[in-house]
């Protein structure tokens, strides 16, 4: 089975599970946490380099109040509780997305968690919060005005990995796989530049019943697609490394 670099996952489906259960929302975001620390934690011991998992995107801060409060709070809990299991696996915490806008709290508990799990080397868990990959391509396009107007950089300069390097996921390689939950078949504005040469695989169970073995089901899948790109079998990695290359 061949495991991908970097895996990033849309979570789906935390509120239907809820609902059909008829537990409220939030039951299921909870139960959707505890499929992260499985997810992770099976990544890891499969050697996966980069986990990057879409939390909670730009448009999500128009949900319910009562919903994103107890989102913020979920997440607080997790970094928490998770951060010193993370370092005891070598996992290095990072987020991704405009971190300004989320509440003091979050913010405070993702600095500790990057801080305390900084010479992890095992892997990288990325979290995209306040995450919209329109939004993250403005704010890059932002910085690289503004490197403009300082005169430390000059239009002719500008190209596909400079780009690239000025988005929130400028130190990750993009991504070879994204996993989406729960029977949606989009993006949803997530990871837009990167993604541009990823496998996509669409598991149908939500994301709270989704687990180990749904996610060697989805690499299983990822290496028959690896298969059938028409790749040279002995050399798909160099194949692959100069397709990201283009990116
Ligand atoms: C999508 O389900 C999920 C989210 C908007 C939030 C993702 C959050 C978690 C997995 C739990 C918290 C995670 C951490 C890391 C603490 P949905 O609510 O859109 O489901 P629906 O489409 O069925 O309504």
């Amino acid at each position: 089975m061949e495991i991908p670099r970097h895996l990033a996952v849309i979570m789906d489906g935390n509120g239907r599970w809820a609902e059909k259960r008829r537990l409220p929302r939030i039951a299921g975001h909870r139960e959707g946490a505890k499929s992260v620390r499985r997810v992770v934690e099976e990544c890891r011991r499969l050697g996966v380099g980069y986990v990057t998992l879409y939390a909670f995107s730009t448009e999500n801060w128009g949900r319910p109040r009562s919903e994103v409060e107890a989102l913020m709070r979920l997440l607080v809990q997790f970094l928490e509780q998770e951060t010193p299991r993370m370092i005891s696996n070598g996992i290095r915490f990072n987020a991704i997305g405009d971190l300004e806008r989320l509440p003091d709290s979050a913010r405070r508990a993702i600095d500790k968690a990057r801080d305390r799990s900084a010479d992890c080397r095992g892997m990288v868990l990325t979290l995209a919060l306040s995450y919209g990959g329109r939004d993250e391509i403005v704010r890059a396009v932002r910085r690289i005005a503004a490197e403009i107007q300082e005169r430390r950089l000059n239009p002719p300069d500008i190209d596909a990995a400079l780009l690239g390097s000025r988005l929130d996921t400028g130190d990750l390689p993009d991504p070879d796989l994204l996993i989406r939950t729960s029977g949606e078949k989009r993006i949803s504005n997530f990871l837009l530049w990167q993604l541009a040469y990823s496998e996509m695989v669409f598991s149908e169970v939500t994301w709270p019943e989704f687990g180990e073995a749904e996610l060697r089901a989805a690499f299983e899948e990822f290496s028959r697609r690896q298969r059938r790109f028409g790749l040279t079998a002995a050399a798909p990695e160099e194949s692959r490394s100069a397709a990201g290359r283009l990116s």
